[in-house]
C-alpha cells in the first residue's frame, strides 16, 4: 500500500541557460497537497545554448532533455515548463468590477494599454486578485509573454517527444516551490530570490499573493566573466574556481575580492528592487528573504545579503516538505542540488489542467 499514489502527473522541466532541471513529484497525502520525490536531474548545457534568454542551439537542448528523460528513467510525458525575462510582461490592473464573462470579453482590450507588446504576438492569460482592489474596483493579474518565446520552448519540449502541457513563469513556479515547502502565512511579506546564471528572478509575496515581480539580468555568468577576465582564464576555467575547485595557476586568494565586488552589485540590484517596491506599495516592510538559484552557493552571497538586509536571508530548500527515499537519492546530492532545484520542483507540483 503506498501512501503516494501514482495519478496522472507532469514532470518540471526548467530550461535554464546554463542547465535544464528534472523534477517529477508523486502526489499523496490528504487532498494531493504532500509529495515525495520520484525523479530529479540535471544536465548542464554549453553556454552558447542559450544567450540572453533565446535558445540559440536548439539541438542541445533537445538532447539534453531526452537525456535526462532517459537517465532518470521517466516514463511521464507531460511537461510543465516556465519561461522568464523580458519577453515576460507580468502587471496588476485595476479595471471596474464586472463578471467573468465581461471580462473575458474586454481583457484583450484591457491588456493592449498596459503591454509594450503588439497584443497579436503575445499569450495572455489573468486572474482576479482576491481581495484586491477597491472602490467599485477589481484588481487583475495580467500576465503576457511573447508568443516567439513559448514557441522556443514548447517545441523544444516536443521534439524531445514530450508534451508541453504547461508553460509557467519562473516567478510563479518558484512562488509554487515555496507554498508548497513553507505554506502560506497569511500576514507575512516574503521575498523569493531566484539567482540563475543569466537572470535573477524576484517576486514579493504577501500570503498567497504576489505583490510585486520582476527580473533582472544578473547572475552567476557575471561572477564566471569576472573571474575570466581578472585572472586571465577560461570560462571553464573560471566556472570551476567559482564553485571551489581548484585550478592550474590561479591563486585562491585572488578570487574572494572578485566574488565579493559581483555580490555587491547583485545587492544593489535587490536593493533597487526593494526601494521601488516600497515606494510603490502600500506595504513598505519585507519580513523575511528565501535564497535560490545556483548562484545562491557563491561563497559569501547569502552573508553578504543577510548583512544588507534586515530581513533574515535564509536558503530557500525545495525538499523541506517534499520528502524522498534516502535510499533513492543520497543526501548530499539532494542538499547539494537543492538550491538549483527549486523552479522545476514548483512546476512539478502544478497539476495537468492548470493554467
Ligand atoms: N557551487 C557553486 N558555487 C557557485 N556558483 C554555482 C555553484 N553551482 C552552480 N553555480 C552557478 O549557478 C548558476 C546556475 O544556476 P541555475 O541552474 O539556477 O541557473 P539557470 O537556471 O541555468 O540559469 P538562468 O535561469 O539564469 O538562465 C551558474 O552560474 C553556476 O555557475
Ligand atoms: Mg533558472
Amino acid at each position: 500500500m503506498a501512501l503516494f499514489g501514482k495519478k496522472k502527473g507532469l514532470v518540471g522541466v526548467d530550461i535554464g541557460s546554463s542547465a535544464i532541471k528534472v523534477v517529477e513529484l508523486r502526489p499523496g497525502g490528504k487532498g494531493g497537497n504532500e509529495y515525495q520525490l520520484a525523479n530529479l536531474g540535471l544536465e548542464p548545457l554549453p553556454p552558447e545554448a542559450i544567450v540572453d534568454g533565446a535558445i540559440m542551439d536548439s539541438g542541445a537542448v533537445i538532447d539534453a532533455i531526452q537525456r535526462l528523460f532517459t537517465a532518470q528513467k521517466i516514463k511521464t510525458s507531460e511537461v510543465a515548463t516556465s519561461v522568464s525575462g523580458n519577453a515576460v510582461i507580468v502587471k496588476k490592473i485595476s479595471l471596474p468590477q464586472m463578471t467573468t464573462e465581461e471580462l473575458a470579453e474586454s481583457i484583450h482590450w484591457e491588456a493592449e494599454q498596459y503591454i509594450p507588446f503588439d497584443i497579436q504576438d503575445v499569450s495572455l492569460d489573468y486572474e482576479v486578485v482576491e481581495g484586491g482592489g477597491s472602490g467599485g474596483n477589481m484588481d487583475v493579474l495580467l500576465v503576457a509573454v511573447k508568443k516567439d518565446k513559448i514557441g522556443d520552448y514548447t517545441s523544444a519540449i516536443s521534439q524531445a517527444g514530450k508534451n508541453p502541457s504547461i508553460v509557467d513563469v519562473d516567478v510563479f513556479a518558484l512562488q509554487n516551490c515555496y507554498e508548497v515547502n513553507y505554506g502560506i502565512d497569511a500576514g507575512r511579506v516574503v521575498a523569493l530570490l531566484n539567482v540563475g546564471a543569466s537572470i535573477m528572478n524576484i517576486n514579493i509575496t504577501k500570503g498567497a499573493t504576489s505583490i510585486f515581480n520582476r527580473d533582472i539580468a544578473v547572475g552567476g555568468n557575471q561572477y564566471t566573466d569576472a573571474i575570466q577576465k581578472d585572472l586571465n582564464l577560461s570560462f571553464d576555467q573560471a566556472e570551476a574556481l567559482k564553485k571551489g575547485a581548484r585550478v592550474e595557476g590561479a591563486n585562491p586568494d585572488n578570487l574572494q575580492p572578485i566574488l565579493q565586488a559581483v555580490s555587491e552589485n547583485i545587492a544593489l540590484e535587490i536593493q533597487k528592487t526593494f526601494d521601488f517596491f516600497k515606494a510603490t506599495s502600500s506595504e513598505d516592510r519585507i519580513d523575511r528573504i528565501f535564497l535560490s538559484g545556483g548562484t545562491a552557493k557563491v561563497k559569501g552571497l547569502q552573508e553578504l545579503l543577510a548583512d544588507r538586509f534586515d530581513a533574515g536571508v535564509e536558503l530557500l530548500n525545495p525538499f523541506n516538505s517534499v520528502t524522498y527515499n534516502p535510499r533513492d537519492f543520497d543526501p548530499d546530492f539532494i542538499s547539494d542540488i537543492g538550491p538549483q532545484a527549486a523552479i522545476a520542483v514548483g512546476l512539478a507540483a502544478r497539476k495537468v489542467g492548470d493554467r
